[in-house]
């Protein structure tokens, strides 16, 4: 009966629609509950204090023992119960119980787990690691994993932070998920239960501090009624052990404090800084610490007074010692003037040319934070010379959780392999093994502090992320900031069990998708270390590789008519690869040592340069983008195959997304391939590039109320051109006789969806309407928008299984709105299992 019923209830628990915000916390009922016998009757939690994280973990373990198992446990804060879960610090533990043998192997933050048969002990060398402990636990039971276990487990590094590019007025810079949790109108929230329920999530991931606002800081949060916000969210974080910290605004003392300079060795600026920070100490005695951009993409910093980095770091420091806090300094400095002409320069030299001599002169509660690449979170970097260079000074590494060059969340990219790559990276310091994630801990230089940060851009969406799929990063970040020797693979299939449950095809299926995301996603934007090949001056989200160079910005692939890449090398190029410890120096300086997947990283080679593989490079660049294309295809059909084995909301909302990536993978693989097609003259040898038999275009068709419109860049459109209503108010058909045989056919349309429009179109086969959609992706995607036609608001809507017969007459009407003329780019007629 027991059993039935349970049965009947995960029945029901499947259909039941899921919004994604509970995200990997959704304590769902185990499918076999029996197998765990010896499940505590009840739950010790030794603080009943409703601030302090054991108080928070006794209220997490009954949440979820209920969840889980529908079994109510009562929580007391002394009890020595017969059979019970004690949770507590290692302090409180041996005030109650006496002995606890594994108190010295406790790092800071650091817990032990026991699940024995009568007694689980979830013991913490602090609070928050108690509360880690629980969670550890739970998610265990959550996972039906009900093994005998004891073990003590330890952070890799002290500093797991996250980082949130929140502004003021509510908007978050490369935010796809909504408007800020934390701000609204130049303030600090009222309500703070969101921003609570975030630090839920955190801390069941172990990170212990967040920075609520953008790194481009305004100095308006360190106004009064702002400071007492803080302390308000500070109040909302503290139960779940989480610290605040905010970003600064260099500027502060002149801008917002109005005093005549902020030359960071200015006495009265010491003073002004020491002011506010004991401002903020006192509303939050627990405050983290600071996080500085400083003179990087026009922002204020010591270099403006020609002061060093340093002596701007130094000056928080200072403010910031008595009270226990850190500044995290970004390493992100460098000139965006650069002159593309000058075949030495490189923006990838700029952090170590910056910093290398400032090592040891930064205060020991300064930690500089520094990019996983030497440029801005690409597809592929190879780590950032800078982990090697400073070894007297604390460093942290930055990651970015936020898809900003990765697809802006729409596309599926589960970025715990690309991470793995850059942590497990053996930099060979002195010749001795110096992996990354060894430099940001004490392990490599045996420097106090140390760790990581990742930018992320959770916002009001009920997913966090604007997309379920997108939040098995922000869960591997938590377990790698924790443990960077953990699995990419391994990561993934707890964060599928916790998130979707115990279908083992669900399991294999997701996995598959996501362990194959990054690679898709690296095949079809940009190929052997040339970069994300976006649009680096609007969105960071479509193709746009001419937008790489000829600027100050210094992203560049140097590609021309013969050849493509950054000389990186020092015998001929920017000196770069001279900037790794020798070996590694070595390896990057020499073409035939240099990875393939780095090749245009290091290297300006022709196009018909042979890489390893044997292809050349051009050949490479449009083999793999039909092939990561394909690979976003699939992503469809293995989700369509979960049909049935999700709750419907979740499946189609995801299903939404694939189908919407797929068609996008599309317009990115035509895209590059055209342009570099366009650009070396070189034909692809299977024939696929510029050859779309099954394609009308648009411009072709018979026109009326449409107009031909040249986009740009011109190879985001089939053939270079699209058509667009005449007016906004007039209504447009294309028509055109269909010539291919009579059939079944996918039809499919790519379109631009633009923001400012929700444009309708019918699609007709001999006056029989066999399609209709609305432009409205803006409303239903998170990615940055564009007013434009080009590769960011190209999309492809797809009609399955169309009967049409050789000489019928198809029709598009568009419906102009706002200021979206209804474009449209072609139509293909595909056979089934066609993909073009
Ligand atoms: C209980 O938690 C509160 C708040 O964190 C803390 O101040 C107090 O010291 C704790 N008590 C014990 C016995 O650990
Ligand atoms: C806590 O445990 C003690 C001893 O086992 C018991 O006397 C007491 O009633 C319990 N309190 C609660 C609130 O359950
Ligand atoms: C449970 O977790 C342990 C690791 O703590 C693992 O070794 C074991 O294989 C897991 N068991 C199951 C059934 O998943
Ligand atoms: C605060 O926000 C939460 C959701 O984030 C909502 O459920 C609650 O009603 C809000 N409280 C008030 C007082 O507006
Ligand atoms: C410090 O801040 C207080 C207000 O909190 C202000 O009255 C005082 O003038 C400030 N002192 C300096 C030196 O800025
Ligand atoms: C900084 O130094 C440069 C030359 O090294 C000088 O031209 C400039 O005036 C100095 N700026 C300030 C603010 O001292
Ligand atoms: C060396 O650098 C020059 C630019 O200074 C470049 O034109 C040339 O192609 C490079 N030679 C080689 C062999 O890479
Ligand atoms: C990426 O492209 C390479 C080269 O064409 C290919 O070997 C690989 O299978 C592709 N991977 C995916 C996931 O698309
Ligand atoms: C379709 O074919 C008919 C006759 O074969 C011709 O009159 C008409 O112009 C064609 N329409 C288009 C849109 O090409
Ligand atoms: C479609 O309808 C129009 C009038 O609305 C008519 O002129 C035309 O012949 C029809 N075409 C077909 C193929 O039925
Ligand atoms: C959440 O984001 C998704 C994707 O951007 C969107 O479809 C949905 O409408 C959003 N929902 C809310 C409540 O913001
Ligand atoms: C045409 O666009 C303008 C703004 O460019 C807008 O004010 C007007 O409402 C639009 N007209 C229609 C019919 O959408």
């Amino acid at each position: 009966m027991m059993h039935f019923v349970l049965v009947l209830f995960l029945a029901l628990g499947l259909a039941k629609a899921e919004d994604g915000s509970h995200a990997w916390l959704r304590y769902a009922p185990v499918p076999n509950p029996n197998g765990y016998r010896s499940l505590p009757s009840t739950i010790v939690a030794l603080n009943s204090s409703k601030s302090s994280p054991v108080y928070t973990a006794g209220q997490e373990l009954q949440k979820g023992i209920k969840g889980i198992f529908g079994k109510s446990l009562s929580i007391n804060d002394t009890g020595k119960g017969p059979s019970s879960v004690v949770v507590g610090t290692a302090e409180a533990y041996k005030k109650n119980y006496g002995e606890f043998d594994e108190a010295d192997a406790l790092d800071e933050d650091g817990f032990f787990l026991s699940i024995e048969e009568r007694r689980v002990r979830i013991i913490g060398q602090n609070q928050r690691a108690a509360l880690y402990g629980a969670f550890e636990y739970l998610s265990r039971l959550a996972q039906a994993n009900f093994s005998l276990v004891s073990y003590v487990s330890n952070p890799h590094a002290p500093i797991r932070w996250v980082n949130e590019w929140d502004n003021l007025d509510g908007s978050i810079e490369r935010g796809y998920a909504g408007p800020s949790i934390f701000f609204r109108d130049g303030y600090v929230m009222e309500n703070v239960t969101r921003a609570a329920e975030y630090a839920r999530l955190l801390a069941s991931i172990r990170v212990n501090g967040i920075v609520i606002n953008n790194v481009n800081a305004n100095a308006a949060l360190l106004n009064e009624r702002n400071i007492a916000g803080l302390g308000r969210l500070a109040d909302a974080f503290r139960p779940y052990g989480v610290q605040l910290g905010i970003s600064l605004n260099f500027a502060s003392p002149q801008d917002f404090g109005g005093l005549p300079t902020f030359d960071p060795l200015d006495p009265t600026v010491d003073v002004w800084w020491a002011n506010v920070t004991n401002k903020i100490y006192s509303r939050v005695s627990d405050f983290a610490g600071f996080l500085v951009k400083a003179n990087s993409e026009g922002q204020p910093g010591p270099l403006t007074y020609n002061r060093t980095l340093a002596d701007g770091a130094n000056m928080f420091a200072r403010a910031l010692k008595p009270h226990g806090g850190i500044v995290m300094f970004r390493a992100f400095v460098y000139d965006h003037h650069l002159t593309p002409s000058n075949w030495k320069n490189d923006r990838a030299n700029a952090a170590v040319e910056f910093f290398k001599d400032l090592d040891g002169k930064f205060d020991d509660n300064v930690v500089v934070q520094i990019k996983y690449g030497p440029i801005d979170f690409q597809v592929r970097e190879p780590p950032s010379p800078l982990f090697s260079a400073l070894r007297k000074t604390n460093t942290a590494i930055e990651l970015q959780v936020t898809q900003e060059y990765l697809g802006h969340q729409d596309h599926l990219v589960y970025l715990a392999p690309m991470w793995k790559e850059i942590l497990e990276f053996d930099l060979r310091v002195d010749n001795r093994p110096s992996k990354v994630k060894d430099i940001i801990s004490s392990a490599r230089f045996n420097r106090p502090l140390g760790g990581s940060a990742a930018v992320v851009n959770v916002g009001t969406n009920t997913t966090w992320l604007g997309s379920h799929l997108a939040m098995s990063n922000l869960y591997a970040y938590g377990i790698l900031a924790w443990n960077p020797a953990a699995q990419a693979e391994d990561i993934i299939r707890d964060w599928i069990r916790l998130t979707f449950g115990f279908n083992r095809q669900v399991l294999d299926t997701v996995t598959e998708m996501s362990m194959k995301s990054w690679p898709a996603y690296e095949n079809y934007s940009g190929n052997l270390g040339v970069q994300t090949l976006t649009d680096i001056l609007y969105t960071h989200y479509g193709p746009n590789p001419a937008s790489q160079d000829n600027n100050g910005w210094g992203q560049w692939t140097r590609a021309d008519s013969v050849s493509i890449g950054m000389d990186r090398t020092v015998k001929n190029g920017t000196g770069n690869a001279g900037q790794y410890p020798p070996e590694i120096a070595m390896m990057f300086e020499n073409i035939e040592t240099t990875p393939d997947n780095l090749l245009l990283w290091f290297h300006h080679v022709p196009y018909t340069q042979r890489l390893k593989s044997g292809k050349t490079v051009i050949q490479h660049f449009y083999d793999a983008h039909y092939e990561g294309a394909a690979t976003a295809q699939t992503f469809v059909t293995m989700w369509e195959s979960l049909k049935g084995k999700i709750d419907e909301q979740r499946y189609d909302e995801v299903l939404f997304e694939q189908v919407y990536q797929a068609g996008h993978a599309l317009v990115w693989r035509d895209s590059i391939n055209q342009f570099y097609y366009n650009m070396s003259g070189i034909p692809d040898q299977a024939k696929r590039v510029g050859n779309h038999p099954y394609r009308i275009e648009a411009e072709r068709m018979s026109l009326n109320g449409y107009e031909a419109y040249a986009v740009n860049p011109f190879h985001t459109a089939s053939g270079y051109t699209a058509i667009v209503t005449t007016s906004n108010g007039t209504v447009g058909t294309a028509t055109a006789n269909i010539t291919y045989a009579s059939g079944t056919y996918d039809l499919a349309i790519n379109y631009y969806d633009l923001i400012g429009g929700k444009s309708k179109y019918e699609v007709l086969i001999n006056n029989r309407t066999v399609g209709a959609w609305t432009g409205d992706l803006e409303d239903r995607l998170g990615h940055a928008p564009s007013i434009y036609l080009d590769g960011h608001s190209a999309a492809r809507i797809t009609f399955k299984g169309v009967k049409v017969n050789k000489g019928d007459t198809l029709k598009i009407v568009g419906f102009p709105n706002g200021i979206e003329p209804a474009p449209i780019d072609y139509v293909s007629l595909l056979p089934p299992g066609t993909i073009d």
